[in-house]
């Protein structure tokens, strides 16, 4: 299994990239199976996640391929086998966002429950709730979730119990094609729910409201194919923006709106960091340290909880003391006892961690938990003196394109190692 070697310390300069969205990605290569035409994406991103949406539709038989421009082709109308593997499932709870699709196109639907997760229970049982209520007869049995519908799925006004983000995709998805009006009430409003949105449009839907919490679709017959774009990685960005301030540098952002990122920068401002914006890029430093903020996580567009565990790495290092409060899931704490073995000071209470910033992380051996977290012990890493490896990486490839490539442009000090190799590769450790 792989790890990271990070020699911490060497604050980090420069500009970073950033890949299309994992979270857009996701639903718009779903998307694919509403229509038996071809569809070509730009700007997706090359992550574990992607891949394994792609396979999970290759397995249903689309024909998937990547072109000379490094656009993915995905075309649907050889598929022939509605199903979603538990296999696939468990390895991506987003998986689920076939779900909708699926219904939609073919009437029918076999996908596995998606099962525990490290961040939390994470059900689905408001995706289900929702398709019932547009005409679907679901059975839940043997760990897979069976749903048919007799004719066409029809319209219905769906008011979600809690705000979901790809709750509201698969449903916003299956409702395209449903007959008659869907209105979907409690909506997420996120960036990556506005682009499936618009890509939908573009696709023939007819679709209004996005990125408010009313969602009106209004079914149509069929879907044609096109071309769509994937939106900048919010997450990814703000990752690479806390990297430059937690090690003391200037880190720019680029090909990325600044709105996207609105309440991360707000938050960053209230620490003290100097924060300028362009119209597509954001460039952060922290010339006089980082203070300490309270930070509480909410659907969009609050603060997100993908970069929870990145902004208590920040809080670990300012001054003063800090309450971070998660409100989306209930076991999004993993990093904190990490964080701890590299000195962090922090206090957890039930839902609530309590960081009191110390001048210094040291290195450790540290181990990722999810993927956000992961990102978190990369950031105390880089800021912590000597040397901190981070087993289990696996967890960071689903989300972070190139992360060693992209923090060595920047200054930073980090190797790939796998076990029998660690010793060789710490001797020819790049520092660039
Ligand atoms: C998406 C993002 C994930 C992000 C999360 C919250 C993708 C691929 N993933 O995950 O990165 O952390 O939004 O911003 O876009 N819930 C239920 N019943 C359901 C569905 C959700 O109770 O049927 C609960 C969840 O347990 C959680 C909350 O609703 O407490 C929000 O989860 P949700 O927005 O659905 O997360 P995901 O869409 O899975």
């Amino acid at each position: 299994m792989d790890s990271i070697l990070i020699q911490g310390g060497r604050p980090l300069n420069g500009s970073v990239e950033t890949s299309g969205a994992k979270n857009a990605a996701l639903p718009l290569l779903a998307a694919a199976i509403l229509t038996d035409k071809p569809v070509v994406y730009q700007r997706v991103p090359h992550l574990r996640d992607i891949t394994t949406m792609i396979t999970l539709l290759a397995n249903q038989g689309a024909d998937v391929s990547i072109d000379d421009l490094g656009r993915v082709r995905v075309d649907t109308a050889s598929s022939n086998n509605p199903e979603a593997p538990y296999e696939l499932v468990k390895t991506m709870r987003a998986s689920a966002l076939v779900l909708g699709p699926l219904l939609a196109r073919f009437g029918r639907a076999r996908v596995s429950l998606p099962g525990g997760c490290a961040i939390g229970a994470r059900p689905m049982d408001l995706h289900l709730k929702g398709l019932e209520a547009m005409g679907a007869e679901i059975t839940v049995e043997h760990g897979y979730v069976d749903a048919v519908v007799k004719n066409r799925l029809h319209g219905a006004h769906i008011a979600f119990d809690k705000v979901t983000v790809t709750g509201t995709e698969n449903l916003m998805m299956a409702a395209t094609l449903a007959d008659g009006e869907t209105v979907l009430e409690n909506a997420a409003c996120e960036p990556e729910v506005v682009n499936l949105a618009e890509s939908l449009r573009s696709m023939g839907a007819d679709i209004d409201g996005d990125g408010g919490s009313s969602i009106r679709i209004r079914g149509v017959e069929s879907l044609a194919g096109g071309e769509l774009s994937v939106i900048a990685d919010r997450i990814e960005a703000a990752t690479y923006l806390a990297a430059g301030l937690i090690s003391g540098g200037e880190v720019t952002a680029t090909n990325i709106e600044a709105d996207l990122l609105d309440t991360f920068l707000a938050r960053l401002r209230d620490a003290g960091a100097v924060v300028e914006t362009g119209e597509d890029w954001v460039r952060c430093s922290a010339p006089n340290g980082l203070k300490a903020v309270n930070i509480e996580t909410s659907p969009h567009p609050g603060f997100p909880t993908d970069l929870q565990a990145q902004f208590m790495a920040m809080m670990c290092i300012a001054e003063g003391s800090s309450v971070i409060r998660e409100t989306i899931f209930e076991n999004r704490f993993m990093h904190v006892q990490e964080l701890r073995r590299m000195g962090a000071q922090i206090v957890l209470n039930g839902n609530m961690a309590v960081v009191e910033g110390i001048k210094q992380l040291s290195g450790a051996p540290v181990m990722a938990t999810d993927l956000r977290a992961s990102a978190s012990l990369v950031l105390a890493g880089l800021a912590a003196s000597g040397e901190t490896i981070i087993s289990r990486v696996y967890h960071i490839d689903r989300g972070y394109e190139r992360i060693e490539e992209k923090l060595g442009q920047l200054g930073a000090s980090i190797q790939r190692t796998t076990p029998n190799t660690d010793m060789f590769r710490r001797a020819d450790l790049v520092t660039n």
